[in-house]
């Protein structure tokens, strides 16, 4: 028989998409939570995964997956992201190689294009850190606050005006949870596909404090079906937000453009890449 060369298994592009295509399989066989899909909350789990990097130590970021552990996964911030990690756990069983901090971030990548998304460029090569590499609480953004803490959170990481109105478009996806968060309800009216909705809605729709017992947030006027947090009306009473966020609801394919760019640099940030930028894989949807 012939004699097969044996080596450690080095995953391509190919293995990749397989994982990519199990996440989209099992997004679409399991539509019993909230508005149908884990989307939303897959996205968010790669979000406070790659959130809490801190630019002047290095420290934090989507290298490590120390969300496993007990510190971190309990922060306040991350309530209700054991059910992303809980449905990506079967797919890391069918594929032990991939390690955790790959996967989930590939996670983020799927559901953001299963639900009609731009493309989101992907380069593997995060590693699995122990439990000290846990960042302290406090790096991700606190919702009840004003434009200046949205700019301390997100210039901490390294990014700009224009890229910290375009992340919050993601706002158009999915909902709070009381028994998270504390605060209620979806921004927009498909919570379920990627759309430039949310800024035409905080644009358009007239919005109001919520009267209730809950923490303060937004509710429009005429429906009293959707929500906005301080920090997303702030995008539009800041000076230097609004203008971006008046650019993306005239313009979906420049916020495309613009969130893309923004998730790839946020999903690779603190990350030690071996894989050149110019060698990024694009993942076939599942639609394509
Ligand atoms: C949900 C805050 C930025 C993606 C939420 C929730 C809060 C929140 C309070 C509700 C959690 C719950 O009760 O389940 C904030 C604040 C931000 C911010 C204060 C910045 C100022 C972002 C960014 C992304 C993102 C940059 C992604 C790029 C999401 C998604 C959900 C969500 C997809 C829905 C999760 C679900 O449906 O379970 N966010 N967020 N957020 N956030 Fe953000």
């Amino acid at each position: 028989a012939a004699k097969k060369l044996q080596g450690p298994f080095v995953p391509k592009f190919e293995d990749y998409q397989q994982v990519y295509n199990s996440i989209a399989a099992r997004l679409e066989e399991r539509d019993d939570y909230d508005d149908g899909s884990f989307g939303p909350v897959l996205l968010r789990l790669a979000w406070h995964c790659s959130g809490t990097y801190d630019k002047e130590t290095g420290t934090g970021g989507s290298n490590g997956a120390t969300m496993r552990f007990t510190p971190e996964g309990s922060h306040g911030a991350n309530a209700g992201l054991q059910s992303a990690r809980d449905f990506l756990d079967p797919i890391k069983e069918q594929y032990p190689w991939i390690t955790y901090s790959d996967l989930w971030i590939l996670g983020g990548v799927c559901a953001i294009q299963e639900m009609q998304g731009p493309k989101i460029p992907y380069r593997p090569g995060r590693s699995d850190r122990d439990v000290s590499f846990c960042t302290p609480d406090g790096r991700l953004p606190d919702a009840s606050k004003d434009q200046k803490h949205v700019r301390a959170i997100f210039g901490r990481m390294g990014f700009d005006d224009k890229e910290m109105v375009a992340l919050s478009g993601a706002h158009a996806l999915g909902r709070c949870h009381e028994d998270r968060s504390g605060y209620s309800g979806p921004w927009t009216f498909s919570p379920t596909t990627l759309t430039n909705d949310y800024y035409k809605l905080l644009l358009e729709e007239k919005w109001a404090w919520k009267k209730w017992t809950g923490p303060k947030q937004f509710e429009d006027v005429k429906t009293k079906t959707l929500m906005m947090l301080p920090t997303d009306m702030a995008l539009v009473q800041d000076k230097g937000f609004r203008p971006y966020v008046e650019k993306y609801a005239n313009d979906n394919e420049a916020f495309f453009k613009d969130f893309s760019d923004g998730v790839v640099r946020l999903f690779e940030l603190g990350v030690p890449f071996t894989v050149a930028e110019d060698a990024r894989w694009t993942f076939k949807s599942s639609f394509d």
